[in-house]
């Protein structure tokens, strides 16, 4: 089975993975925790890339392909063998995050980072996308709470420091996604307490749990 977690910054996704790993293997399934971009060697040194706030001109062809290179070493390194094993793989963003940053927000054609994704990876879906959906002045507003405090590296901070504009396009591109696509997306309201949207997640996968496969089709 393969979930992925998206949002805009600072809605969350990161704390709530860690409950959802404890739920599942509470529920006999072994998981596999992993983010985007990163989750490799390889995509590490492309996440200091991608993140760096220096880079303000990374061009945005050449964002989509290097989120595009991280995603391709990570299903082949990790989220398809563990998918072939039987695990339950946890992502925190996956291919839909593209779609809305790099498409929606920057505005690259759609159908470019659609068909990319048809041929490098077969159009990999997750079972479950739990979309942790919040008010981007909210979320931004922790993003840099958390920026301030030093619990996330000042070196992460390149979309942080995108207009509000560009945050507000990100929120309603995955809007989007999960309207077209009701069956795999779960909206979450993430403005409210952390134990609240936990109490929430663990009630959607309680019900989802019992429709999904044990492990998620492999590429
Ligand atoms: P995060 O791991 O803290 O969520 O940060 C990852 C950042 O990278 C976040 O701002 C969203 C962005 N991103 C893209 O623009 N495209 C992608 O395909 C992925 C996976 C992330």
């Amino acid at each position: 089975m393969f979930i992925t977690l998206e949002g805009i910054e600072g809605s969350g996704k990161t704390t709530q993975m860690a409950h959802i790993a404890r739920f599942l293997e509470s529920r006999g399934r072994t998981c596999v925790q992993t983010r985007e971009p990163g989750g490799t060697g390889i995509g590490e040194k492309l996440r200091a890339i991608l993140l760096d706030p220096a880079h303000r001109h990374l061009a945005p062809g050449a964002e989509l392909l290097l989120y595009t290179a991280d995603r391709v070493q990570h299903v082949q390194e990790v989220v398809a063998p563990a998918l072939e094993a039987g695990r339950t793989v946890l992502c925190d963003r996956f291919f839909d995050a593209t779609l809305v940053y790099q498409g929606y927000a920057r505005g690259l054609d759609r159908h470019l980072v659609q068909t990319l994704h048809n041929l490098l990876l077969g159009g990999l879906k997750p079972d479950l996308t739990l979309l942790l959906d919040l008010d981007p002045e909210a979320g931004l507003g922790r993003a840099w709470r958390q920026l301030d405090s030093g619990s996330r590296g000042d070196g992460e901070s390149r979309f942080e420091k995108e207009a509000l504009a560009f945050h507000r396009k990100v929120r309603a591109g995955y809007l989007d996604l999960a309207a077209g696509e009701p069956q795999r997306f779960a909206v979450v309201d993430a403005a409210r307490s952390e134990a609240a949207v936990r109490q929430t997640i663990f009630e959607i996968l309680d019900r989802r749990l019992n429709r999904l496969p044990t492990s998620g089709a492999a590429v």
